[in-house]
């Protein structure tokens, strides 16, 4: 019934409310100035202003609109050369349609044209044939999206889905295109309901179609690390994230109870695997209320969280932004009270049914109401809980038909739902961070969000099936996101629908391997997922989670260089060698950094692997095998194909953690981050093969060096010679 009427509710007030939208015509061109820091361009409906910094971003605004959570970064004054215009290293010619935009070389970049105004405001640039078009957020698409249309729409997949799914939970509208080194990339500060058609009705061409204003965009240009870099300082940098966040973590909706969670831990402590964090699915609660425990079954929530903390794991509760709509339940009388719910225009609350059946939801993009939703999780730290996970943030409503989420009439303090969609959940993952973060690093794992959530939250890719061909589409999934600068990402490992079988689920988790969660998760219908839960193939999974605890300081490492720097830790393998067209065909494998290549096995019985690397010299990491280029293998269950650049170092924990290296022939310089509780050791580091120079020279929790592909002689370190033997040598510090 509470669906029926919902749907009935909303397609009343959306039919009374919303405006129909038409934008008056851009008109023509009248004027062209410089004005302090920006180009003024007059046209007959719209003043566009043009601004740019000395380093390659450009900012267009057409319209505003509502404010979005961006940043402009520092512009510089732009300068007139006859038809063209030079801001910062780029120049900027008006035609007769549109605007080129040329880098310090003089080679066009990004062509676009005027923008249609019209019932939706459509822009358009220019996409050539072998062009690299990708990002737009969480994507089940191939890794160039150009030849098909997307929708910008955070939405709740209904339970599962597969390749070709769209829109999914989290949208973000940037777009990088280019190809041959050259890439240029677009930020959109616009949150609302968008089409983009990525060189579909037109190959030549990409198109945004927006229903709300504002029309604002970055252009940004550079290497790809730089456009990282800059896009981070409009969107802000990703967080640094606590440690244990990239531990193991084993989820399932739903642990019914404490007993069954302090089994499940008994499980992996008595088996030795390594255990960062469990899950608690939305079963813990009291009749879905938030920030409740059911007495029954988690009456003894204090005592269980501590027999975890005294065997180290961490336990995570799931959060929703839905509040029961129950007379007497006090975060809802609270909220009603002090008026923190989304309301209809005409003043009612907004009532809509999810797991609580009638709920309301908080209007996040108040700042009042996020901190007062936040102040309640102090009462989940006091229970001992030490992570939050955002679900069905998007957000997500049960329908009976039509679209399920809010009614796009539904009204927020920053605007109208259907214009700041996209923001409910980043409002909801910044609530819990700016309140979190004041005592300690959170770990927020969150469904939905928009640009820039790595600041505040982690993302998983959601409820996905269960099947080969999704295994090898999750990959391409994240690097979409990284592509978008999301870097904290992860999956439901084994996917959410379904029960894998051993041989899939080993290669899943292999698959996984170094994306920065690293979670176990799956729906209530799914067979059990712990590590004995696999027969005769226990001791491959327990070796893929051991395989991965030992990455854990690499991958945080880098994971504080991405949150230093804006540059994603997960990266497609054109990012090294990006003007080699092959490169951009390559969709099974990632790299971590710039450092790192795993080409996991992703298809069923496969017995040998195609692989492919970029240029240079690679070491296999199982056999220190020095490899090149384009080549088979032969792979059985237990293959992870991993290579490490030739001049890098990685962090391994192995009781202690252990610093590998692999000497190029010249000498390389690499900086790593080591955690020591709350805060991080920076140490640099310069080697070949025969020097090793550390700094600082003597770094707490390193306790040996290991030098690979060694053939014996002098190692000097910090210049006094060691004694050696051949091949693989440790050098206790
Ligand atoms: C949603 C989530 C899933 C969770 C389930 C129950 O489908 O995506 O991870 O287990 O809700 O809370």
């Amino acid at each position: 019934m509470d669906v029926i009427n919902y749907s009935l509710t909303r397609d009343k007030y959306d039919s009374m409310f919303l405006p129909r939208s038409k934008y008056s015509d851009l008109g023509k061109l009248n004027e062209v100035r410089i004005q302090d820091n920006a180009i003024l361009v007059r046209f007959d409906g719209y003043d566009l202003r043009i601004q740019g910094t000395a380093d390659g971003i450009i900012k267009f605004t057409w319209t505003d609109g509502p404010v979005m959570p961006v940043a402009d970064p520092e512009f510089v004054k732009p300068a007139q050369d006859g038809q063209m215009y030079r801001i910062g290293n780029n120049t900027l010619s008006l035609e007769s349609d549109g605007f080129s935009i040329m880098d310090g070389s003089g080679i066009t970049m990004h062509r676009e044209f005027f923008p249609v105004f019209a019932e939706t405001i459509t822009h358009s640039f220019e996409i050539h044939p072998g062009d690299m078009v990708a990002g737009l957020g969480e994507r089940a698409a191939p890794l160039n999206i150009s030849g098909h249309v997307f929708r910008l729409w955070n939405h709740d997949a209904n339970g599962s889905y597969g390749p070709d799914s769209d829109p999914l939970y989290l949208n973000a509208p940037v777009i990088l295109h280019g190809h041959a080194g050259k890439f240029t990339l677009l930020f959109y500060a616009n949150a609302g309901d968008a089409t983009v058609d990525a060189g579909y009705s037109n190959e030549r061409r990409v198109s945004f179609s927006f229903r709300s204003k504002p029309l604002a965009y970055y252009i940004i240009t550079g290497s790809l690390d730089s456009i990282y870099e800059k896009l981070s300082r409009i969107t802000g940098k990703p967080y640094r994230p606590p440690y244990w966040a990239f531990e193991f973590q084993q989820s399932r909706y739903s642990y019914m109870n404490s007993r069954e969670v302090r089994d499940l831990v008994d499980g992996f402590v008595s088996r030795g695997i390594p255990l960062g964090a469990v899950y608690l699915d939305i079963d813990y609660m009291d009749r879905f209320k938030m920030f409740t425990f059911d007495n029954q079954r988690f009456g003894d929530i204090g005592q269980l969280t501590e027999y975890m903390r005294e065997r180290g794991v961490k336990l995570i509760t799931i959060m929703e932004p839905s509040v029961k709509m129950e007379p007497g339940f006090e975060l809802y009388d609270e909220g009603l009270r002090n008026g923190h719910f989304v309301r209809y225009p005409d003043g009612n609350v907004m009532y809509a049914p999810v797991w609580p059946e009638m709920a309301a939801f908080p209007d996040f993009t108040d700042a009042n109401t996020r901190e007062w939703y936040a102040s309640k999780y102090d009462f989940m730290r006091s229970m001992g809980i030490s992570g939050f996970w955002h679900d069905m943030n998007e957000p997500a409503i049960f329908v009976a038909w039509g679209d399920n989420t809010m009614p796009r009439s539904a009204v927020h303090s920053i605007g109208r739902h259907e214009e700041v969609h996209n923001l409910y959940g980043y409002y909801m993952d910044k609530a819990a961070y700016d309140h979190l973060s004041r005592i300690e690093r959170p770990f927020i794992l969150s469904r939905s969000g928009w640009a820039g959530i790595s600041q505040y939250a982690w993302i998983w890719t959601g409820d996905t099936e269960t099947s080969w061909k999704e295994l090898k589409q999750n990959i391409l999934t994240i690097l979409h996101m990284s592509l978008s600068g999301i870097t904290l990402t992860g999956c439901d490992i084994g996917g959410f629908t379904g029960s894998p079988t051993p041989e899939l689920f080993i290669r899943w988790l292999q698959a996984s391997l170094f994306f920065p969660l690293y979670r176990v998760h799956s729906d209530k219908k799914s067979k059990r997922r712990e590590p004995w839960a696999f027969g005769d193939h226990e001791k491959e999974v327990i070796d893929v989670i051991r395989l991965r605890h030992s990455f854990v300081p690499h991958i945080y490492s880098e994971a504080v260089s991405s949150s230093e720097s804006g540059v994603p830790i997960l990266r497609p393998l054109f990012w090294v060698e990006p003007d080699n067209p092959v490169m951009m065909t390559v969709d099974d494998e990632y790299m971590i950094g710039d450092s790192m290549i795993i080409a996991p096995v992703v298809e069923e019985h496969a017995v040998a692997r195609k692989i492919t690397l970029p240029k240079g010299r690679w070491y296999n990491i199982n056999d220190d095998r020095i490899v090149e280029g384009s080549f088979t293998m032969d792979v059985d269950l237990g293959t992870v194909p991993i290579f490490v650049r030739e001049g890098s170092a990685i962090l391994r924990e192995n009781n202690g953690i252990e610093l590998h290296l692999y000497p190029g022939s010249q000498m390389s310089r690499r900086v790593f981050y080591i955690n020591n509780g709350n805060d991080d050791a920076r140490v640099e580091i310069e080697f070949d093969g025969g020097n090793i120079a550390i700094s600082p020279p003597k770094v707490p929790g390193i306790k040996s060096i290991i030098m690979h592909g060694f053939s014996g002689g002098d190692l000097l370190l910090n210049g006094e010679t060691i004694k050696t033997g051949d091949g693989v040598i440790n050098l206790m510090l």
